[in-house]
């Protein structure tokens, strides 16, 4: 595994690598065969956890040579939150990417990533107005600005992202598609606990109390999808979606609901209460962000309108 820390250094081990055949394994040198080599490329802001490691296992199966980044972007922390004490782990990040399969890791500091005030950002307009974006402005802007950059840097062919953030997932997706990035996004399912509660670096911010009401969020999403061939039947109205969730989340005396909110995925338009799934084309999802003391949980569950559909 081939550690890089400057954007140089990653050009060249990539260029390298794309020598290489299909699976690394011979050099070729004809141009089909540079076309056919996969870089696939992982996002992460380091702390891994099996969420990140489901992530390269996907990247592995799907690419010839897998990247994996770990960096704390701080344009997209806003000014009263945990950029400063985001957990890190170098030595322990780097035996999970070793664990597997990883072939480079790309580790800048913030200097080598912004080595001058930028005057350039991407922002994605609707889609970040909503959800997230509204409890945390510039977060987006942020996400899209740094991921662009990575983008540039690693130049993948695939890159991966987990859908236990699905707005991100939406707002990229809008970026690469607004910009023609020459680049295929995967989104991967939610890895969660034993107990449900989606895994998250910052779940070590929570104390044991916290940690243990903090299961409301899966336990409200694990009733949607109790209901979910109801939903697709159409008998049930987003209203009461939300107040399922919404009781559910409030038999926690630690909990304080940030949002619940019920739209369409990946469009992110938010449904009126008395609507029901025939009233929408796509997928919903549901998504959630709770706060336990500081430490701010998300969570979320997509309904897909065809696949459950082809269960009934
Ligand atoms: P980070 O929070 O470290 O997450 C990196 C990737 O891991 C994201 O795509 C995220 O959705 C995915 N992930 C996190 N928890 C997961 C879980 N429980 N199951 C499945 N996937 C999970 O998201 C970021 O970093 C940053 O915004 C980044 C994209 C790196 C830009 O700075």
């Amino acid at each position: 595994m081939i550690i890089v820390r400057e954007v140089a250094q990653l050009r060249k081990v990539i260029a390298e690598r794309r020598q290489l055949g299909v699976n690394g394994e011979k050099k070729v040198h004809d141009s089909a065969s540079l076309l056919q080599h996969k870089v696939g490329f992982v996002p992460t802001m380091g702390y891994l956890h099996e969420g990140h490691a489901s992530l390269m296992q996907k990247a592995r199966e799907m690419a010839d040579t897998v990247v994996l980044s770990i960096f704390v972007n701080p344009i997209q922390f806003g000014p009263t939150e945990d950029l400063d004490s985001y957990p890190r782990d170098e030595a322990r990040d780097l035996e999970v990417a070793r664990r597997e399969g990883v072939d480079i890791v790309f580790l800048p500091t913030v200097a080598e990533m912004y080595p001058q005030p930028t005057q350039t950002k991407i922002h994605v307009s609707a889609l970040t107005d909503r959800l997230c974006g509204a409890s945390r402005p510039g977060h987006f802007d942020g996400v899209t600005t740094v991921v662009a950059k990575l983008f540039n840097m690693v130049g993948p062919d695939l890159a991966f992202f987990g859908m236990k953030d699905a707005q991100q997932v939406a707002v990229l997706q809008q970026m690469v598609t607004d910009l023609n990035m020459n680049v295929t996004l995967i989104p991967c399912p939610i890895v969660r606990e034993a107990d449900g509660l989606a895994l998250s670096s910052r779940n070590v911010y929570l104390s044991a109390e916290q940690r243990k009401q903090a299961l409301v969020l899966s336990q409200s999403l694990r009733k949607v999808q109790e209901v979910s061939e109801d939903i697709v039947q159409n008998t049930v109205t987003m209203e009461q979606i939300r107040q399922m969730v919404e009781s559910t989340i409030a038999s926690s005396p630690l909990a304080d609901i940030d949002y619940i909110e019920i739209l369409t995925f990946p469009g992110l338009e938010p449904l009126r209460p008395e609507q029901r799934l025939c009233d929408v084309q796509d997928d919903i999802i549901v998504a959630l962000a709770v706060k336990f003391g500081n430490t701010r949980l998300i969570d979320n569950i997509r309904i897909q309108k065809v696949e459950v559909l082809s269960h009934v």
